[in-house]
């Protein structure tokens, strides 16, 4: 008996099916103000089968931008192209979070307000390039934040909570994946702070306990959730031993009553699902390289509450639907993942328009 299709209970709603939307940037906004092209709510709504969605990392504050063209939940006229958005989503039934995302040292002077030099836990220069306006570019060496700044960047956390809200989204997902600022003050290779932001893994683990704190003070625990992906190391992300970060981390996460844990994992050495989900007291959200067959057995054998779906979903809209009849899936293009226009964004083919066409 398939599970995916059935209800579950996440935070303060109840979703039609468990089958989730992945947060995945797309860069189809405004380089010059981050508003989301109308195109945005046109690729939700046709993947609004999802008994979820995750919005794509949208940066809380121009600070926070890492990539080109990408979204940000800060003017009105962002929470205004976002209205349309949840506006979309929700006449279709399905529900949405916006996931926030601060890029921290992941960035470029070139995506900064002022030419300004990235921010960090610490001062160190992530290994490796991003993609500027002016072509590929090494990350640079970022500045190391101060106390005061800190408690600025959790405001601006707090804010795009409340803005969030205010456009329409059902919740918010922080970002504490994939080396981006959260992440970079959790790992001990990238946070070499003496004050109480850095050190054991207890004063690591703040500045994300800080900002929950401020995002679930905003919008209540049952709207907030968080993605991590523990031993991915990806933009240059090492800690001394992982395990017992996250183990400190999700424990402590507990006092925030959340709607759900997400955790995506790419290849990582120990079964983190398996020891993570019973110490979690929220909904758990299983991802990371998942099939219909991989979905629905972690379902049925009670190691995720929901799954969730990228790059399947990007590239097949009406992917609900296609699992219910065992259709084949399409095949996503990467060459038009990031950027561009329509192409590769909102025209692949549903079950119902290849049939038209
Ligand atoms: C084009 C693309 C963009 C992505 N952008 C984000 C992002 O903004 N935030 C995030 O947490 N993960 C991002 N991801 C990772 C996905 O959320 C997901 O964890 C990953 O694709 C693994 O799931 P899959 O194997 O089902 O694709 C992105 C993935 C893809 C393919």
């Amino acid at each position: 008996m398939s599970k995916l299709f059935t209800p579950v209970r996440v935070g303060r709603y109840e979703l039609s099916n468990r089958l989730v939307m992945a947060p995945m940037t797309r860069s189809r906004a405004n380089e010059d103000d981050g508003v989301p092209y109308d195109s945005v709510a046109t690729y939700y709504d046709q993947r609004a089968g999802a008994g979820l969605i995750i919005s794509e990392g949208v940066y809380p504050s121009a600070q926070g931008k890492g990539y080109v063209h990408t979204p940000g939940i800060r003017t009105d006229a962002q929470v205004e192209a976002w209205r349309r958005v949840t506006d979309a989503v929700h006449s279709r039934g399905s529900r949405i979070f916006m996931q926030v995302m601060h890029c921290g040292r992941v960035s470029h002077p070139s995506l900064q307000p002022g030419g300004t030099l990235p921010v960090a836990p610490s001062s160190i220069q992530p290994p490796g390039q991003t993609w500027t306006t002016s072509g590929q570019q090494d990350f640079v060496t970022p500045h190391e934040l101060t106390i005061s700044e800190i408690k600025q960047v959790i405001e601006d956390y707090r804010q795009a909570s409340r803005r969030a809200i205010e456009a329409g989204f059902d919740g918010v997902e922080l970002h504490g994946a994939s080396g981006y600022l959260p992440e970079q003050f959790l790992a001990s290779g990238s946070n070499k702070r003496e004050d109480e932001y850095g050190g054991s893994t207890a004063n690591r683990a703040r500045f994300i306990l800080d900002v929950l704190g401020a995002m679930v003070e905003e919008v209540g625990g049952d709207r907030v959730g968080i993605k991590i992906s523990p031993e991915m190391n990806f933009n240059g992300i090492v800690d001394e031993n992982p395990q017992a970060t996250y183990w400190e981390l999700v424990d402590k996460l507990n006092a925030f009553d959340l709607a759900y844990l997400h955790v995506a994992l790419f290849g990582a050495p120990i079964d983190y699902h398996a020891l993570l989900k019973p110490r979690f007291n929220g909904a758990y959200l299983v991802g990371g390289g998942l099939d219909q067959a991989s979905a629905e057995s972690a379902l049925a054998a009670g190691r995720a509450d929901a799954t969730v779906f990228g790059a399947a979903f990007l590239a097949t809209p009406d992917l609900p639907e296609r699992f219910r009849q065992g259709a084949t899936l399409n095949e996503p293009d990467r060459s038009t993942f990031y950027g561009g226009g329509d192409k590769g964004y909102t025209d692949y083919p549903t079950l119902q328009t290849a049939k038209v066409a």
